[in-house]
């Protein structure tokens, strides 16, 4: 039986195809491989969204040089793959192939053709792939990403993602229940929809909210996340959906990027700062409780010490319970590559760090306020420590317990003992206390 060894750099989407790509190998024969060194195909699926996240690729295939056996095809797939196409393959001769997101089914031919020697590029975008007949491989029984819209046709100026992931399109409604009902068949009762700007769902007919409140009606489907959302897609009907569909967890990934306006609108943000502040306002109102997370861009072209310091606001204002902050990477072929007035690398530096300083100090103080707070946690597996098990709660916060094995994969209701700022300790309740739980 072949063998394949897939390593995922990126985002959920990018886990998420590697799941399909596993699908589409399965039906040819293939099984896992936990090592590069037993398999007979490696696979690296790539991001490009940063110029770091493309350099660690470029080292690491270096290294998979090293280890994998002779004979074996080695492939470069997703964004960076896309981006760079044939390019890759002059530049590392050691790539078999190259395959972008929308050419995973074609991964046995080219497969094959890598055995005959041939080296091959497919960059092809095709604005109808779902692989909706594709059953992804999964690792994980209990919670399971949901792909349900593919492409982005937003055009943030400092974004890759539309030149790598092609136009936007959404499955159909129905697929995406049926697929969600089989899963909850065979134990899964969470799951995660997956998209670039996932509230934008429109499938022809049914949109997010119509989404929301159909996935959330499966039976046994006891907690439903997705990410990203575009804050600007959070109509009244998305809300409202949310705030009446119990599974719907009290989470929201809300990417803002900068807290100034004038920024905003030189990234082709489609909101300016209040606008981005009432979005908020309306999570906050329709789901209590409700936790927020952010993704924060530094350093854009343009960004004067003033814009910075109206992040800085926004991010103490909204009260974030966490953020991923990044530096601004100029990618080739972008709008912002041609924006005047580039921040020297120092100063965004130096900015970054103010940034995160903050970022951590809010998210300590929000997250010692809820020790001693209820919650109900699914188990998720054991903790790197090994003595603990790990849980989430709802709104996203991972919780360590004692416990045993069994529960792993089971709904627990704990009370946060501590924190260490960012994650907690958890103490599991009795029964009967189990009513007290808030969230
Ligand atoms: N639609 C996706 C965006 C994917 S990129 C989503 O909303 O999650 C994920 C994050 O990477 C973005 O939100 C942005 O904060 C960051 N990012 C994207 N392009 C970047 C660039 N050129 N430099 C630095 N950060 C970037
Ligand atoms: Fe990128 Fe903006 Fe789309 S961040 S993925 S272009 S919504």
């Amino acid at each position: 039986m072949p063998r394949v060894y897939i390593e995922t750099y990126g985002c959920q989407m990018n886990v998420s195809d590697s799941e399909l790509m596993l699908g589409v190998l399965a039906r040819e024969g293939y099984s896992a491989a936990a090592e590069p060194s037993e398999a007979d195909v490696v696979l690296v699926n790539t991001c490009a969204v940063r110029d770091h996240a493309e350099q660690k690729v470029l080292s690491r295939l270096g290294e998979l040089k090293q280890v994998k056996r002779p004979g074996s095809v080695l492939g470069v797939v997703g964004c960076m793959a896309q981006r760079l196409g044939p390019r890759l393959l002059e530049r590392v001769p050691q790539v078999d192939l190259v395959v972008g997101p929308d050419g995973y089914r074609g991964l046995p031919e080219l497969i094959a053709r890598a055995r005959g020697g041939e080296r091959a590029a497919d960059t092809t975008f095709k604005n109808w792939e779902h692989y909706e007949d594709v059953p992804p491989v999964r690792e994980t029984a209990t919670s399971a990403y949901v792909t349900v819209q593919r492409g982005c046709d937003y055009r943030c100026t400092f974004c890759i993602v539309p030149m790598t992931r092609g136009p936007e399109r959404s499955r159909k409604l129905t697929d995406v229940v049926r697929e969600v009902t089989d899963l909850a068949r065979t134990g899964t009762t969470e799951v995660t929809l997956l998209g670039q700007t996932v509230n934008s769902y429109y499938d022809g007919t049914h949109d997010f909210a119509e989404l929301l409140r159909a996935v959330g009606a499966v039976e046994s489907i006891r907690r439903v996340r997705f990410t990203s959302p575009y804050p600007t897609d959070f109509t009244d009907g998305v809300v409202r959906a949310m705030a009446e569909t119990p599974p719907v967890c009290e989470h929201v990934h809300l990417p803002v990027q900068s807290g100034s306006s004038r920024v905003l609108k030189r990234m082709l943000r489609r909101y300016d700062r209040d606008r981005y502040l009432g979005v908020v306002a309306a999570l906050r109102a329709a789901v209590p409780g409700i936790a927020l997370t952010t993704d924060i861009i530094v350093g854009f072209p343009g960004e004067t010490e003033e814009d910075f310091s109206e992040t800085l606001s926004l991010v103490e204002q909204v009260g974030f319970d966490d953020a991923y902050t990044f530096k601004y990477s100029p990618r080739d072929g972008t709008p912002a590559t041609r924006l005047k007035d580039a921040v020297p690398d120092d100063v965004a530096g130096e900015r970054l760090e103010r940034l995160i300083a903050l970022v951590r100090r809010l998210a300590r103080q929000k997250n010692v306020g809820l020790v001693g707070t209820t919650h109900e946690v699914l188990v998720e597996g054991r903790a790197k420590r090994g003595e603990f098990l790990q849980g989430r709660t709802r709104t996203n916060k991972v919780a360590l317990l004692a416990g045993r094995d069994s529960w792993i994969g089971e709904y627990r209701s704990v009370r946060l003992t501590g924190t260490t700022g960012s994650t907690f300790t958890a103490q599991p309740l009795g029964r009967g206390q189990e009513l007290a739980v808030v969230g």
